[in-house]
């Protein structure tokens, strides 16, 4: 379990973490990679074009396409490369890579909450989590070394390049390559399904309240007036309805919806005696659908976020929702992800007019909580 920084705990883990998230925290580094997700953002319009059906509707396998659209852009951010996924002819390994990323977060959950017959033999799961893991690191690693050999370049010729990546960023750091090495890996192992899932969740709502919906072409037509004009840094500060969209979806369909933490000492919360080493969950879903924070907690009420919004639904405590968790191990991808999917959702609702006609999606955990079923987003063209 040593091969990702989510296993890592107490010492090694805070030396790594202290180093990286310099880079990957901070919002102005993120905003550098604007140009970046933009492409893949607009790659992914013009792919939604292509793969819905003569009623306008998205296919059933309509995740999985986002799926390509996360791993495209998370390859741009963190390599500075281009995979193609989006493409008619994308390469096998990029929906192998997908595949493997969603066996692995389907069994990982398993073998860790479930009693651990794993480290006795080899279960069938076991076998499928280690087989998904070597996928990653094969089809990752190649990528990564790429990277590596031509960030070396760069530093050679010293000529005119795109923003450099992050690998590169860390690179400069002189975090040695093994930190950069792992990063990157880690950012294709927990980048890809989180933001997706999050963004099918959001297109979801928004086709499902069309005059939420309204309020935020309104505003993206404001903020970019032309289809094409490109999305600076700058806009994505005044875009701050799609931003509560995003939280209040986030907010009633968390798609991590818990974190855990093992207790370092005897502590006492909320009036509980929690002795060392016992594990706790903090259980973001529960507490984020509570009246007593969100009132009307089961109605998805963008507005409650804005400033300004009306006392009564106005948020009541600014930790009753934390999809990305807090403190010291906050999802070190949090800039990243909010670029991404704010300007996904700019693009894709610039674009197209959304619409759900079928039977209402249950969510499922699986492991990310998300609707369950095929999101047949009807996508009418502007
Ligand atoms: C909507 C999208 C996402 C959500 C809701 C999300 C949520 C979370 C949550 C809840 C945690 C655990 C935080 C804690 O324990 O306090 C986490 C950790 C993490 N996330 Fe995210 N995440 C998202 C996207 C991303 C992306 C795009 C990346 C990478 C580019 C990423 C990288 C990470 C990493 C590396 C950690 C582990 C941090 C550590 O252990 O120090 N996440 N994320």
């Amino acid at each position: 379990m040593e091969i990702s920084t989510l296993y890592w705990h107490g010492e090694s883990w805070y030396n790594f973490r202290s180093k990286v998230q310099q880079v990957m925290l901070q919002p102005r580094t993120a905003k550098l990679y604007v140009g970046a997700v933009q492409e893949a953002s607009e790659a992914f319009v013009q792919r939604i074009k292509k793969v819905r059906d003569d009623d306008d509707e998205t296919p059933d396998h309509f995740l999985n396409e986002i799926h390509k659209w996360s791993l495209e852009s998370i390859a741009r951010v963190a390599l500075d490369v281009r995979l193609g996924c989006l493409d008619d002819d994308a390469p096998v390994e990029t929906q192998q890579l997908i595949d493997a990323v969603n066996v692995f977060f389907k069994n990982v959950g398993v073998l860790e909450l479930k009693v651990p017959f794993w480290k006795l033999f080899s279960t069938p799961t076991w076998q499928k989590y280690v087989n998904a893991l070597d996928t990653i690191v094969e089809i990752t690693s190649k990528h990564i070394e790429l990277a590596l050999a031509k960030a070396k370049m760069k530093n050679i010729d010293g000529g005119e390049h795109n923003e450099p990546s992050l690998l590169e960023r860390l690179l400069a750091m002189e975090t040695g390559p093994k930190i950069a090495t792992i990063t990157a890996l880690d950012l294709f192992l927990v980048g890809i399904d989180t933001t997706s899932n999050a963004v099918a969740s959001v297109l979801y709502q928004l086709a499902l309240h069309p005059e939420k919906q309204k309020r935020l072409y309104e505003e993206v037509s404001r903020v970019l007036p032309q289809p094409g004009l490109p999305i600076a840094a700058g806009h994505l500060e005044e875009m701050k309805y799609l931003k509560a969209c995003i939280k209040e979806t986030l907010r009633m369909y968390p798609v991590v919806i818990g974190n855990g933490r093992c207790m370092t000492k005897d502590t006492v919360i909320g009036g509980y005696q929690i002795p060392e080493g016992v594990q706790i969950v903090f259980q973001h879903y529960v507490i984020s659908n509570q009246d007593r924070y969100f009132p009307d907690s089961d109605e998805f009420m963008p507005e409650r976020w804005m400033a300004g919004s009306d006392i009564t639904h106005g948020v009541k405590h600014a930790f009753a929702s934390l999809p990305f968790g807090y403190g010291r191990r906050m999802c070190l991808g949090r800039r990243f992800a909010e670029l991404e999917m704010i300007t996904v959702i700019a693009k894709i609702v610039q674009a197209f007019k959304l619409e759900y006609h079928h039977e209402k999606l249950d969510y499922h955990i699986d492991p990310m909580y998300t609707p369950n079923g095929p999101l047949k987003i009807k996508m009418i063209d502007r």
